[in-house]
């Protein structure tokens, strides 16, 4: 065993596991059973997971651009951004749509629509799905998906969209992984073990990172319920697992259907 894996291990078995969780949170291999049951009786969950995307690897797959879309905006890409604050279950399903009456209401969040434009910025533009069968923003998504299934800690819209933001401000990855050398770049290959170690050292807990053709895509950090960081469970799946070797590519902003990319606008129509 090499010294990283030694001490991945090592930091596995010292970490402190959640008062009260059970033991159970490093999870099954086959993840992902979504379970979209009606949503009165779900079981309460077991971590949070904050799920980080990031824009480089997504936004290189950009074949359409509108002003929703992060990833033709000239100056937004260089950040790992926020994808959502997901509830799981130790066993590797999740609760979702949890409160039928909670429809997204924009009206909701209005002091904290700067700050979502940019560090939760959607990064395609397509509509997502919403929990009534319809399709909605990437917000309504993520809170009628996930956020309702965050009781009794997160109770409402506003406090799951201002919570989120407040551990990813607390907890800034990327500049984590810039200090520690790993800037994006378009030839550069990092070792995985580096950067799971750059981030268990600053952040005292295990992240998960998940990638696509050997780019880092998407980086989880878990917490317990009272948000101290807890180590997430490793179950991603063998398609959107990491190599020994990632990149963390560098997005150039391109020119797309002749059009040169979008300014940022705060306008209310860019989201
Ligand atoms: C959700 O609300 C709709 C409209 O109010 C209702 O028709 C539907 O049965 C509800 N679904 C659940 C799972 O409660
Ligand atoms: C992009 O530029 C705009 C206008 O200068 C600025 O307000 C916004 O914060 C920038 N976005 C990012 C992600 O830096
Ligand atoms: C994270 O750190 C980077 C690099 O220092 C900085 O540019 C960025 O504004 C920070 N992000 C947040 C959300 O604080």
């Amino acid at each position: 065993m090499d010294f990283l894996t030694f001490m991945s291990v090592f930091l596995l078995l010292i970490s402190t596991s959640c008062y009260g969780l059970s033991e159970n949170h490093h999870g099954d291999e086959e993840g992902g059973l979504l379970v979209v049951a009606p949503a009165k009786q779900q079981k309460e969950f077991d971590y949070f997971l904050l799920a980080l995307l990031w824009p480089g690897t997504l936004c290189q797959g950009t074949n359409h651009c509108c002003s929703a879309n992060a990833c033709c905006r000239s100056n937004a890409t260089s950040m790992f951004t926020i994808h959502g604050l997901w509830v799981n279950y130790n066993d590797g399903t999740w609760p979702a749509c949890c409160n039928n009456g909670s429809n997204f209401d924009i009206k909701k969040i209005t002091p904290l629509l700067g700050g979502l434009q940019i560090y939760w910025p959607s990064l395609s533009c397509n509509l997502e799905s919403t929990c009534d069968g319809g399709k909605g923003l990437f917000w309504a998504h993520e809170w009628e998906k996930h956020g309702t299934c965050a009781t009794p800690v997160i109770w409402d819209e506003y406090t799951y969209f201002l919570t989120t933001l407040n551990i990813y401000f607390k907890y800034n990855i990327t500049k984590i992984l810039i200090e520690e050398g790993y800037i994006p770049s378009n030839s550069e290959k990092y070792p995985l073990g580096g950067i799971v170690s750059a981030i268990q050292n600053a952040v005292r807990a295990t992240p998960l990172l998940v990638c696509s053709d050997g780019a880092v895509q998407e980086l989880r950090l878990c917490f317990c319920k009272n948000f101290e960081p807890q180590d997430c469970p490793n179950n991603v799946t063998p398609e959107e697992a990491c190599p020994r070797y990632v990149s963390l590519p560098e997005y150039v902003p391109r020119s797309l259907g002749g059009k040169r990319s979008i300014p940022w606008s705060s306008n209310r129509e860019a989201i």
